[in-house]
């Protein structure tokens, strides 16, 4: 009797759960937000007046930067991208009919845009970031519609992915996105400034900040709840971008404008995939729209600018080492190894190195970052209006681990403000990592 009353259960379970995987794989729930006007074509006159603005949405995007290899044809598709279950390539998205979206209505790009689904009812991958242009007005997807439209047609086939995305597995991206898709909305705050909202609305959306800059969960989901407050990219940890945390950082609206749209600040230089964006996203974006984002980047909960903190004081402990110990051999080594470039007081040379005194990087909490750009080094970088630094070399094969922790324990005690040593086991588990 037991046993029969078991196996009803059993068996209504798995039924349920058939029947509830048919419906998510069946795309039932997955509505279309896409405004019904979007069915009809745009005249000719009104997409050649909408490409300025669509040109200017498309580099707060970043289409192309993605879009395209770093000496390819534009938007021609092409680049890597690198998850933990395989390569994805981005795809050609010029307007050639054969390899590109030459055949893409206005509402297909709106529903790519909006909803992740190309045409043939095709769920893309979230590598194209649609859970964060999703909250684009329809105004500005016919506007980015029609700059591509108006972009050369490169008849170039896309690469194959590899790992599981050799699988038939898109029509499974629907599970993924009942749990990883919400339907965000534009935060609008009437309280705050039109440059506010402007910001709010580039970087919670077309620019997505949040792709690197939030927390992921096990399912490389966006986790919004915790949203800018700082993530992982190809095992290198993205700084929190909250306002306390940029203004504790040392950055205000001025300097991080200019760091946007340079590259480069007095709180150092962008590097590693913070490069690419400030190199073909933001350093190419209308200075207002740049302002824009750091207003809202640096505006606290209470709606005012937070104030950036002084450059902290170097602790006494590496400020006066004592003999013998690590901060003493983390300084030596500085001065051996990085003076020349940086210099004796941090103070870097115009053209040549950034400074370490001020600099943002070094006040992270998590020293991650900067233990693999020592390990690592930095390619020649060329900045906005041909400036540029030099390389830096790579010390993985110069400096063993434990110089390594006492170097970076050093120069973050002396101009980061930071208290807590980097460990020996925290320079191996970036060793593993050396490109
Ligand atoms: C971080 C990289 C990245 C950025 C930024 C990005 N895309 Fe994509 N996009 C991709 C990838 C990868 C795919 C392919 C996804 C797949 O195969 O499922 C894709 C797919 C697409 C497609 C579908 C093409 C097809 O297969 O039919 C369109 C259209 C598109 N992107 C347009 C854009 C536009 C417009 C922007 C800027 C607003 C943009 N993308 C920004 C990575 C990106
Ligand atoms: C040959 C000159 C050179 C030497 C030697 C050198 N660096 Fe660098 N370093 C650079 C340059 C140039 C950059 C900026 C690269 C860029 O962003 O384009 C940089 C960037 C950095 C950064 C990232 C911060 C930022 O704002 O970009 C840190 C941290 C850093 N260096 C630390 C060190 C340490 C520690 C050493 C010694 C182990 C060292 N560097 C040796 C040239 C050098
Ligand atoms: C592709 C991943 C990626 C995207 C997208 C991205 N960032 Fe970053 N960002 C990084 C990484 C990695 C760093 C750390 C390296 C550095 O400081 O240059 C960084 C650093 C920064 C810093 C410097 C913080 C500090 O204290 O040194 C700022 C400011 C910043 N990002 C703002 C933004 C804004 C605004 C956007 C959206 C327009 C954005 N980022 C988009 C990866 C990204």
């Amino acid at each position: 009797m037991k046993n029969t009353i078991m196996r009803n259960w059993i068996v209504a379970i798995v039924v349920i759960a058939v029947v509830a995987a048919l419906v998510v794989l069946s795309g039932l729930f997955r509505t279309s937000s896409v405004a019904p006007q979007a069915q009809q074509t745009l005249s000719p006159e009104r997409m050649q007046t909408l490409i300025p603005r669509g040109r200017e949405l498309a580099l707060a995007g970043d289409c192309f930067g993605c879009h395209s290899m770093p000496q390819g044809p534009m938007g021609a598709g092409g680049l890597a991208i690198a998850t933990p279950f395989g390569t994805l390539y981005s795809t050609n998205i010029t307007p050639d009919k054969q390899y590109g979206i030459g055949n893409y209505t206005r509402a297909d790009f709106h529903r790519v845009m909006r909803d992740g689904i190309a045409p043939g009812e095709r769920n893309l991958y979230p590598a194209m970031p649609f859970v964060f242009s999703h909250i684009t007005t329809p105004d500005d997807i016919d506007a980015l519609y029609a700059y591509n439209m108006s972009i050369p047609a490169m008849p170039i086939a896309n690469k194959s992915n590899t790992g599981v995305f050799v699988l038939p597995v898109r029509p499974f991206m629907d599970f993924w996105t009942l749990l990883n898709f919400p339907d965000r909305k534009v935060l609008r705050n009437d309280q705050r400034s039109a440059e506010w909202n402007r910001g709010a609305y580039l970087v919670e959306g077309l620019a997505h900040c949040g792709s690197c800059h939030s927390p992921r969960n096990f399912m490389m989901g966006v986790e919004f709840s915790r949203s800018l407050q700082g993530g992982e990219v190809d095992g290198v940890v993205v700084p929190d971008i909250t306002a306390a945390a940029l203004a504790k950082r040392g950055f205000d609206v001025p300097t991080l404008s200019t760091y946007l749209a340079t590259g480069m600040a007095p709180q150092g230089t962008s590097f590693d995939s913070m490069y690419t964006v400030t190199h073909f996203s933001t350093s190419a974006m209308e200075p207002e729209d740049v302002k824009a984002v750091a207003i809202y980047l640096l505006t606290g909960k209470d709606g005012k600018l937070a104030l950036p903190a002084a450059s902290p004081v170097p602790l006494p402990q590496a400020a006066v080492p004592k003999n013998g110990t690590p901060m003493a051999a983390g300084r030596l080594a500085y001065m051996a190894s990085c003076a020349g470039c940086h210099g004796m007081e941090g103070e870097g040379i115009p053209n040549v190195s950034p400074a370490m005194k001020g600099n943002a990087a070094l006040a992270m909490d998590n020293p991650q970052t900067i233990i693999n750009v020592v390990l690592n080094g930095t390619p020649t970088q060329i900045f906005k209006n041909g400036e540029r630094m030099y390389a830096m070399p790579p010390f993985a094969h110069r400096l063993n681990a434990p110089e390594v922790a006492d170097l970076v324990t050093w120069i973050r005690a002396e101009w980061g403000g930071q208290t807590v040593p980097v460990t020996v086991e925290q320079v191996s588990a970036q060793e593993t990592a050396v490109k």
